[in-house]
């Protein structure tokens, strides 16, 4: 495709097509003349607009114009014809599908270098807006698409997994995450499982042996299958943190075996790197370009980002949070912290539906057992987290309910040492990165 699409009136430029979409707060044909202003050749639309405004530009009028962007982007993705590289699962997507965007980089496949030939998804543009968007930005040459899909209500990742018509798909894990939406771990595992189910026949599954949910979904596949984990074909043997350093191990595909080393800290990492690992040994990537491109991949903003501050180790993993990725989390810092304070700021997890109370005590009861010396917490659930940090035997003068982030960072202050380890972490919505801005403002 030669002009951009866009689904935002502010980012048309001469010569763009502007798809209006009707989201929950906004509607794109409130913004159509604002298109026109700024150049755009085409409008897609769904309400006939008002004529006089359209002066030069060309109007497409569909019935449902988010089915057209993923119709035009699954046009795109055929027209260019990459390998298409799908991931999903509960935790992970993200880093994982940065880490296998490194490698393909680095990967020679059949006597061509794929270096520039490789698209990705930005950050998490995972929906049903962002997977079409970021196919549409194919521009011709690309050999490989690696796309992140995710999901919150079930149908997306049918629909998603259409569009994109993947070669290789990927579910990372099955976990209790949006369980508002997908209202159990089986109606998690029934969405999640939508990629193996509507993937091509010629395509393979990679597969998480670790995982039963993942293990059971696969079964439904008819096509090629690739396994990792424990018991799978391409595994992670002797990990070892190197502290803030990151982690190495030594990866085994086959017979076949090679150190690696990479930025990320903690276990859940080297499940994504071999997960990584082995989706790109299927689209024939070898082990020098897989070491490669995992010693080069950095972890995405405030997933498990580590900074120095003042002496003190921060662990930025305010992206986002629910029961697995909370357990990894604190198992992180645990770990990697092990000789020094360890300091954990908690937030609510979200969209746990009926069974939020449970877990947030669970998450108590793990901090506890993790050996955090210091717990913060702050949002609704807070008591309840407290609580079964006390119940797993942590003194009550050692956790702390904050009343806002900033109060949270006042409190630090006064408590941080040189040498201690921090952990932020909790739900999108409770924006737990704001004790850190408000942490380094204060204290500067
Ligand atoms: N394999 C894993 N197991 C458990 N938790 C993980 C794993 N990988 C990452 N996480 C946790 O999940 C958080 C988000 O990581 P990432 O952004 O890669 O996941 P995601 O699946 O893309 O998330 P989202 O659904 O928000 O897009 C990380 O900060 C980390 O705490
Ligand atoms: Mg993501």
């Amino acid at each position: 495709m030669r002009g951009e699409v866009t689904t935002d009136s502010q980012k048309v430029v001469s010569g763009t097509v502007f798809v209006a979409l009707k989201g929950r707060r906004f509607d794109g044909h409130d913004f159509l003349a604002q298109a026109v202003r700024r150049g755009a050749a085409c409008l897609i639309v769904h309400r006939r607009p008002r004529v006089s405004r359209l002066k030069q530009a060309t109007v497409i009028q569909v019935r449902d114009t988010l089915r057209a962007l993923g119709d035009m982007a699954h046009y795109c993705r055929k027209l260019v014809g990459p390998k298409v590289l799908a991931i999903t699962g509960s935790n992970g997507k993200t880093t994982t599908k940065e880490m296998v965007a490194a490698i393909l980089e680095r990967a020679t496949i059949k006597g061509e270098r794929l270096r520039g030939k490789v698209l990705k998804t930005e950050g998490n543009f995972n929906n049903l807006v962002g997977l079409p968007l970021t196919l549409l930005r194919l521009r011709g040459g690309e050999r490989a698409a690696v796309l992140e899909l995710g999901t919150s209500q079930p149908g997306e990742i049918r629909r998603l997994t259409e569009i994109a018509d993947p070669d290789i798909g990927l579910i990372t894990s099955v976990a209790p995450a949006h369980l508002s939406g997908l209202g159990s771990l089986a109606g998690v595992a029934r969405e999640k499982g939508e990629l193996f189910r509507r993937m091509h026949s010629r395509g393979v599954a990679v597969v998480n042996m670790d995982d039963p949910w993942v293990r059971r979904l696969a079964r439904a596949f008819k096509g090629g299958k690739i396994t990792y984990g424990e018991r799978g074909e391409v595994k992670a043997e002797s990990p070892q943190s190197r502290g803030a350093r990151g982690m190495e191990f030594t990866l085994r595909i086959g017979r076949r075996r090679q150190r690696v080393q990479m930025r990320f800290c903690g276990r859940h990492n080297v499940a994504n790197a071999v997960a990584a690992a082995a989706m790109a040994r299927v689209i024939g990537a070898d082990l020098k370009a897989i070491r490669a491109g995992l010693a080069a991949a950095r972890p995405f903003a405030m997933r498990m980002v580590l900074e120095k501050w003042r002496g003190i180790t921060v662990m930025n993993d305010a992206y986002n949070a629910n029961p697995a990725s909370m357990e990894a989390a604190l198992r992180t810092l645990a770990e990697t912290g092990a000789s020094s304070r360890k300091i954990a700021v908690l937030g609510d997890m979200l969209e746990l539906g009926r069974g939020s109370a449970g877990r947030h005590r669970e998450l108590g009861r793990q901090a506890a057992c993790c050996d955090i010396d210091r717990l913060y917490l702050l949002g609704k659930e807070a008591g309840r987290v407290r609580a079964g940090a006390l119940s797993a035997g942590m003194d009550s003068d050692r956790v702390t309910i904050g009343k806002s982030h900033r109060h949270i960072a006042r409190l630090l202050r006064r408590e941080l040492q040189g040498g201690d380890w921090l952990l932020c972490k909790g739900s999108r919505g409770m924006k737990m990165e704001k004790v850190l801005e408000a942490l380094r403002e204060t204290g500067d």
